[in-house]
């Protein structure tokens, strides 16, 4: 396995991706962690991310020591190689002028790390590689045994070696798509240097989380919160896949689920799947909470806290259960993690059930620590779980609680759930629903005049939201097709009673969310 060591670049995550392509497991740990830890992590191979920070100016941001006494190769990317070449007697200095996007630069062709890797070779026959930078920083004296493996006019040492040490570095990103070659020097370092097999599978994952599993829990019983999210429903199957009956999932509808959704919850999980699952209706209770509310953080609020009594009813009921099973991921561990990237990261917390486990007196449950969003859908689908559902876009954990402005109704919500039905039907009909990364209808509670047959109309309008993004921090309005727009727009006004007019929402964000509250 592979240790990662974050320095705080926004792509650190990506290197791990990198890396479990390649079918080999890594962890991305911060870099403060202690000598002692390198030495017991047993890392067959270590990579020193990118940062924020120029290694002159903070003194204090170096790998452990211990990472170069290890005996295994390592590998610098930005940050990380300025850092090895300080902390091993090169030197680095700052340039007043940044260098940011597309380089073209020669690399070496006798060094495993670039073996056969050359983009093009220009006219003079010398070999090219396409890469992109990002710094200010650069070393300018190589540290003692290294050698240059890449360059260009304005970053000379744009990579360097120690090959008889195994020690790599780049100032370019391999990791972002932008570096033509940068898979395939992840997969030079991990395979050709570092001689990692291929041993990260997803069958091969199953049988170890499933026989995991099964010797942390024993013959307790284990409950779970299913939303129909991606994350629960792959933990409920997993954890259904290693100890069947001992596991019982509480669905709780809360009357703000998209249409149909609870219906299909329960057939794919307690038909199909054969998973015991207890569906709470409490439509009710949450509707007449909300009643009068109309600030967003207050719904919110009071969402989240209904949801955690309805849950406890629940579990109370199952006195036998000593587990609670979650659908935490790795990018929620390592936001949560400590040390001192903490802090260079956006931090956002989605904690739907948080404060069970302690009132509870449950042990947590979180089989899918370990893995990314796509290797979660991954497992999903190789577990038996319908496509539809494990590609499907994300949904906010209180519902369409935020997506109906201001005081929520059940016959807000009744509405709003036939538009946005109508929308993504035609979304996928279209082939558009995998090219946005979340689309949904807002129901907007003015209303308007409008004409249909010989009648006027003062009805409800409804807003139409499509984004494209990458990580949700950021987002672009997605432009799909006006015929597209128009024929969903005409459905909804033509099915829907109560709704007389569709406008389709162009902020970006920023400065607009991608919800509206
Ligand atoms: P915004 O609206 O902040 O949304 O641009 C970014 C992403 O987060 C989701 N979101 C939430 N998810 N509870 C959740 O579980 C919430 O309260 C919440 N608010 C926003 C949103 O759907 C989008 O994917």
């Amino acid at each position: 396995k592979i240790l990662i060591l974050d320095f705080g670049s926004q792509v650190t995550q990506l290197i791990a991706r990198r890396v479990r392509e390649q079918q080999v497991y890594c962890e991305l740990h911060p870099f403060d962690v202690s000598d002692d830890f390198v030495r017991a992590f047993g890392a067959s191979g270590v990579i020193l991310s990118g940062g924020p920070n120029s290694v002159y100016e903070a003194e204090d941001w170096r790998a452990p020591q211990a990472v170069f006494e290890l005996g295994v190769p390592v590998l610098g990317i930005c940050y990380g190689m300025q850092t090895m070449a300080a902390q091993l007697g090169g030197k680095v200095e700052g340039s007043a002028k940044r260098e940011f996007g597309y380089a073209t630069l020669v690399p070496a062709t006798d060094t495993k790390l670039f073996r056969d890797l050359a983009d093009t070779v220009d006219a003079a026959g010398q070999p090219q590689l396409e890469v992109w930078m990002s710094h200010g920083d650069k070393v300018v004296e190589l540290p003692p045994g290294f050698r240059v493996i890449g360059g260009n006019a304005s970053t000379p040492i744009a990579a360097m070696a120690d090959e008889a040490r195994g020690f790599y570095a780049v100032q370019f990103h391999p990791e972002v798509t932008h570096t033509i070659k940068g898979r395939d020097m992840f997969a030079r370092f991990v395979h050709d240097i570092c001689a990692c097999g291929n041993d990260w599978t997803m069958p091969g994952y199953i049988d170890e989380a499933v026989a995991r599993i099964r010797e942390q829990v024993g013959s307790d019983e284990v409950i779970l919160g299913l939303s129909g999210g991606v994350d629960s429903s792959v933990a409920a199957a997993l954890i259904h896949r290693a100890i069947g009956d001992q596991l019982t999932c509480v669905f709780v509808d809360n009357g703000l689920l998209r249409l149909n959704e609870a219906e299909q919850v329960m057939e794919t999980f307690a038909r199909n799947l054969g998973v015991r699952v207890i569906h709470v209706d409490a439509t009710a209770q949450f509707m007449g909470h909300l009643q009068g509310v109309a600030d967003p953080e207050a719904k919110r609020k009071i969402i989240g806290r209904e949801f955690v009594e309805v849950f406890q009813a629940e579990a109370q009921k199952l006195p036998a259960a000593r587990w609670l099973a979650q659908g935490t991921i790795y990018p929620d561990v390592i936001e949560s993690a400590g040390g001192k990237t903490k802090k260079a990261h956006t931090i956002k917390s989605h904690h739907n059930v948080g404060g069970l486990p302690e009132t509870l007196k449950l042990s947590l449950l979180e089989p899918l620590r370990e893995l990314f969003k796509d290797e979660v859908r991954e497992l999903g689908v190789a577990l038996g779980l319908p496509r539809e559902m494990v590609y499907r876009h994300p949904f906010p954990g209180p519902g369409l609680g935020v997506r109906i402005l201001g005081e929520v109704k059940k016959e807000f919500a009744d509405l709003l759930r036939r538009a946005d039905a109508i929308f993504i039907d035609e979304l996928r009909a279209a082939d558009w629903y995998d090219k946005t990364s979340q689309a949904f209808a807002v129901f907007l509670p003015v209303k308007s005049v409008g004409v249909m047959g010989d009648g006027r109309t003062y009805e409800y309008v409804v807003a139409l939201r499509a984004v494209e993004t990458q990580d949700f921090m950021t987002a672009r309005w997605a432009e799909l097709p006006h015929s597209l727009l128009g024929k969903v727009a005409n459905r909804i006004i033509n099915e829907v009673r109560g709704i007389n007019r569709v406008v389709y929402d162009i902020s970006g964000k920023p400065p607009a969310t991608i919800e509206w509250e």
